[in-house]
C-alpha cells in the first residue's frame, strides 16, 4: 500500500462517515448502491473462495461523477452482503484520472483484477484521438480485500493501429491452457468494435483478433463481455452512438449482445443484436460463472442521459440491478433473478400496502398494472409500455416488443422497478421516485397474481 492509497482510503472513509445519503427515503432496500457519492459499471465479478465479491465503479466524493475508484461489496450467498473499503484507488501513474472497468480472473484462490487505467494529459486535446491513456493494468490479491500488487500490462501503443485513445473494459477469462481478454474500442472512423487478446501467462498479451460488425454500429463498444452459456457464444457490449429506430435504442446508449458463430480467435460472424433490457437505466453489465451458472448484473443507471435522479441532494446517486441468471433459448439470453431473491419473500403482501414487492402475474390476456400511483405498465397487441405519469424525474414511457404477454414478474424497491416478461425474454429496468405516501399495486384484466413483500438485504460495514 503506498502513501496515495493510504490517503485516499482515508478520505474515502470519511466522505462515507459524513454522508447523508442514509437519511433519503429514496435508499433502495434489496440492491447494492454507493455508500456516499456516486456509482456506475459492476466490476470485478467473480466468485472466490466462497465469497461473491461485487466491485463497482465509485466517485465517494461526487453524487454526478469523479474521480474513479473500484468499490467493494462481497457476499456468501447474495443476500447479506459486508461493505468493504475500495480495493483500487488511482494511486498508480498509469491510473491517475480513474480506475475504470474491469474484470476479474480467480486462479487457484487469487483474484487477478484487470482494469483501464485512465489518464488525461494537460493541453488542448479533444480527449479522444488526442490527450487520453488506457492503460491496461493488473492488480492482484491473494486475501481477496487488499491488493498487493499493480502493475501496467499494456498501453495505447500496444494496441492495433486505427484506433482513438479510447480502449478499455478488459474482460478476462482462461480457457484450454491459454488466457483471453477483449476490450472494447472506438476507431479513428468512428466505429465501435472488439479487441481480442490471447497470453500464455496472464501477463504478456498478443491481439489475435478484431470483432466488428460488417455494418457500422455505433461508434464506441464499452464493457464488452464474451461467453459461451449452454453451447452458444455471446458477445455483449453497450454500444454507443445507435440512433433510435422504433421501441429499439430508445436510450441515449444501447446495452444488448449478439450470438458469435465460428471462432472468436478467427473466422467468426456476428448474429442479430437484441437489446438486453428495454427500460431507462440498464448499462454496462457484466457476467462471472457461478459453479454452472452464468449470474448477470448490470448498472442500473444511464450515462449523459438528460435526467437526473432526486438523490443527488443526499449526496448519492445509482445503483446496481439485482443480480440475474443467464440461460439460453435458441439465439436469445433469458435473464431472471437469481433464486436467492425468493429468500427475500417476508410475507404475502396487501395489494394495496405494497411498496418493496416482488409480484408474479399470469395474464389472461391485455392488461394493466398501477404501481404506487406512478408506474403504469400496460400490455396489448403485442407490445409492454411502462410510462411513469408521475415520480419519473424526466423519464416518461419505454416500450418493448414482447408478443403476448404470458407471464410477468415485478420487482419493485422503494424507487426501482425490474420487470420481467416472459421468463425473462425482456427485462425493463428503471428507477422511479413515487410519493413517498403511495403505496398499493393495482392489477386489471384479469388473470393470476401472487404478491410477497420483500424484506432488505443486509449489509454489514
Ligand atoms: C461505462 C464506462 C466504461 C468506463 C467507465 C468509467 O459506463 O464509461 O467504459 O470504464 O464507465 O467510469
Amino acid at each position: 500500500m503506498n502513501a496515495m492509497h493510504r490517503d485516499l482510503a482515508r478520505l474515502v472513509e470519511q466522505a462515507e462517515r459524513h454522508s447523508r445519503a442514509a437519511e433519503d427515503p429514496y435508499r433502495l432496500r434489496f440492491h447494492l448502491m454507493p455508500p456516499a457519492g456516486w456509482m456506475n459499471d459492476p466490476n470485478g465479478l467473480c466468485k472466490c473462495g466462497g465469497w461473491y465479491h461485487v466491485f463497482y465503479q465509485y466517485g465517494p466524493f461526487d453524487p454526478t461523477g469523479g474521480v474513479k475508484c473500484w468499490g467493494h461489496y462481497r457476499s456468501r450467498d447474495l443476500l447479506c452482503w459486508e461493505q468493504l473499503p475500495p480495493m483500487l484507488y488511482p494511486d498508480q501513474p498509469w491510473d491517475v484520472h480513474g480506475v475504470y472497468s474491469g474484470s476479474a480472473l480467480v486462479e487457484d484462490g487469487v483474484l487477478y483484477l484487470y482494469y483501464t487505467g485512465n489518464v488525461k494529459q494537460p493541453g488542448a486535446h479533444d480527449y479522444i484521438k488526442t490527450g487520453r491513456g488506457h492503460n491496461t493494468a493488473l492488480a492482484i490479491s491473494r486475501d481477496g480485500v487488499t491488493v498487493e500488487s499493480n502493475e501496467l500490462l499494456m498501453t495505447n501503443a500496444d494496441y492495433p493501429p486505427g484506433l482513438t485513445c479510447h480502449v478499455r473494459d478488459p474482460k478476462v477469462w482462461a480457457q484450454d491452457g491459454a488466457y483471453y481478454m477483449v476490450q472494447g474500442a472506438r476507431t479513428l472512423n468512428g466505429r465501435g468494435e472488439l479487441l481480442v487478446f490471447a497470453s500464455p501467462d496472464k501477463r504478456r498479451w498478443t491481439h489475435i483478433n478484431t470483432l466488428a460488425t460488417p455494418e457500422p454500429f455505433g461508434y464506441m463498444w464499452e464493457c464488452p463481455d464474451l461467453f459461451c452459456l449452454e453451447g452458444q457464444w455471446f458477445l455483449v457490449c453497450s454500444p454507443q452512438g445507435v440512433a433510435r429506430q422504433g421501441d429499439r435504442f430508445q436510450n441515449v446508449y444501447s446495452c444488448g449482445y449478439f450470438p458469435l458463430y465460428g471462432d472468436f480467435w478467427g473466422e467468426y460472424a456476428l448474429g442479430g443484436y437484441t437489446e438486453l433490457d428495454c427500460g431507462f437505466d440498464f448499462y454496462a453489465p457484466q457476467t462471472f460463472l457461478d459453479g454452472t451458472r452464468r449470474l448477470m448484473l448490470g448498472w442500473m443507471g444511464m450515462p449523459d442521459a438528460d435526467y437526473e435522479n432526486p438523490t443527488v441532494p443526499f449526496g448519492w446517486q445509482h445503483g446496481l440491478t439485482v443480480p440475474c441468471e443467464l440461460t439460453r433459448r435458441g439465439e436469445k439470453l433469458l435473464r431472471n433473478p437469481a433464486r436467492e431473491l425468493e429468500a427475500l419473500r417476508v410475507r404475502p403482501a396487501e395489494p394495496e400496502e405494497a411498496c418493496c414487492f416482488d409480484l408474479e402475474h399470469r395474464p389472461k390476456g391485455d392488461g394493466r398494472l398501477v404501481i404506487r400511483d406512478s408506474a403504469v405498465i400496460e400490455w396489448g397487441k403485442g407490445r409492454l409500455a411502462l410510462s411513469l405519469p408521475r415520480g419519473g424525474a424526466g423519464r416518461t414511457v419505454r416500450t418493448a416488443n414482447v408478443g403476448d404477454v404470458r407471464a410477468l414478474r415485478i420487482l419493485a424497491d422503494t424507487s426501482s422497478l425490474e420487470v420481467f416478461v416472459n421468463g425473462g425474454e425482456a427485462v425493463l429496468s428503471t428507477r422511479y421516485y413515487p410519493d413517498l405516501a403511495a403505496r398499493g399495486v393495482a392489477v386489471t384484466g384479469g388473470g393470476e397474481t401472487a404478491l410477497w413483500e420483500l424484506d432488505a438485504l443486509k449489509i454489514q460495514r
